[in-house]
């Protein structure tokens, strides 16, 4: 009975509570990764993942009644943010079923179409975890990342992305009295382009000026949203396997903080620029910067099979950060990023200078340079891996020729029958000081 009401409710809408419900027993799926040293030698550790509290099923505390369904809230039980946090629970998730996210070793599978018994459910958040109620944090000044990744059943207008961003470790349970789920019930997302679409922010409902979508069914956007840098490590860029970015966010602040109205900048706002972050980044995306032939279906990089994706984040002489390196492996071969064919804007790596020179070059405001370029990286960035469709894609955000979809791909009614079975499969995640987790030649 409540495991249809679960599946039900959960797959009406994304929706978000904070307090804990036990209505649904919650087992995260386990994964290891390996944590690498200076000396090359790396050690398993055992990871667990989580599902976001947007995700989540959200009810009556003391019952079944949902607080949140399709894009509403109740507003008997939900009259405004505080009272709502506190009558409202996030409960547990069941994430092979309702989800269709499973892990086997050091493997994380994500389909993005999941058929439960009562409905069906479309994409997912997941957020590495160290141990049951933490977020696993990771430094990435001086570090280097590295994971494979295979998108062969990926197509276009599907979202299979890995970020990190500066979240709390504890999903903001300490910091906010409202919210008694944290972390464990995967609360406190932030990112630079803060979303307006979450149901809870800082331990408080959005329930307040909520505008509910007219075109799906499932979001709406409120009057606050959650700011926090964000490094996109590995993001589609129009397709996962035709093209691809890296792509740092910087903000002016630190750590997560909320937003409002138009002070949020980004789509909803009337001056897209007005938030604290850089909703744009600076992005190398290797089709944009002009090179179309080398990453996609039997290209350099061929993403009709698995390959690895390394990600460094180099320590300036200014003990800042300096660049970001990519490197692909495939077949044993260590493939160098591409170097930019774009005029006046060469090179194969982001540091300050390609930014400044790919602003100018492709025309853009620099608002990356603005909120301070890439950032001074002192504090810990969590990761999660996204398979969503990008129904929240910015419209206004520059997207001349970053991939080769057609602009009609990616009609999410489209995308459910045709690519239902569409998957993106991470592993062998490690993480290390630099010259840790591969040989470079
Ligand atoms: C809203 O919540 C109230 C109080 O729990 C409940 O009686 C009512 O049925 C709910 N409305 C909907 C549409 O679920």
């Amino acid at each position: 009975m409540f495991s249809q009401l679960a599946a039900l409710a959960a797959l009406a809408g994304f929706v978000a509570a904070q307090q804990v419900g036990k209505k649904t027993t919650e087992t995260h799926p386990k994964m290891t990764w390996q944590k690498c040293t200076a000396g090359g030698s790396c050690s398993n550790v055992n990871g667990e993942f989580i599902i976001g509290a947007n995700w989540r099923w959200v009810h009556d505390k003391n019952g079944y009644t949902n607080c949140y369904n399709g894009n509403t809230w109740n507003t008997t039980i939900c009259k405004d943010g505080k009272s709502c946090a506190s009558n409202c629970a996030v409960d547990g998730a069941s994430y092979a079923s309702t989800y269709g996210a499973t892990t086997s070793g050091n493997a994380l599978r994500l389909k993005f179409v999941q058929k439960g018994d009562y409905s069906t459910n479309i994409g997912s958040r997941l957020y590495m975890m160290n141990g049951a109620s933490k977020y696993q944090m990771y430094t990435l000044l001086g570090n280097e990342f590295t994971f494979d990744v295979d998108v062969s059943k990926l197509g276009c207008g599907l979202n299979g992305a890995l970020y990190s961003v500066s979240m709390d470790e504890d999903g903001g349970l300490s910091k906010y009295s409202g919210n008694k789920a944290g972390a464990k019930y995967g609360t406190g997302c932030c990112d630079a382009q803060c979303p307006r679409d979450l149901k809870f922010i800082n331990g408080e409902a959005t329930v307040g000026d909520w505008k509910e979508s007219t075109n799906d069914p499932n979001a709406g956007v409120g009057k606050y949203g959650s700011f926090c840098t964000e490094m996109d490590i590995w993001y589609p860029g129009e397709a996962n396997s035709i093209s691809t970015a890296f792509t740092p966010h910087p903000c002016t602040t630190t750590g997560q903080h909320r937003c409002e109205g138009d002070g949020c900048g980004g789509t909803y706002s009337d001056d897209r620029y007005s938030g604290t972050c850089d909703p744009d980044g600076c992005d190398f995306n290797s089709y944009r910067q002009g090179v179309r032939d080398v990453y996609g279906p039997g290209m350099t990089v061929d993403t009709t099979k698995k390959f690895t994706v390394v990600t460094k984040f180099l320590k300036g002489s200014s003990g800042q950060l300096s660049e970001i390196k990519r490197f692909y492996v495939q077949n044993g071969k260590v493939i160098s990023n591409f170097e930019s064919t774009i005029d006046g804007n060469p090179g194969n790596s982001l540091s300050p200078e390609f930014c400044e020179k790919q602003k100018v070059a492709f025309n853009d405001a620099d608002i990356f340079a603005n909120k301070g370029g890439l950032w001074d990286d002192h504090y810990a960035n969590m990761l999660w891996l996204d398979s969503t469709f990008p129904v929240d894609a910015d419209p206004q955000a520059p997207g001349k020729g970053r991939g080769s979809c057609e602009t009609s791909s990616g009609v999410p009614v489209e995308i459910e029958s045709a690519q239902a079975n569409n998957q993106v499969v991470y592993s062998n995640f490690k993480f290390g000081p630099i010259g840790s987790t591969f040989k470079q030649p």
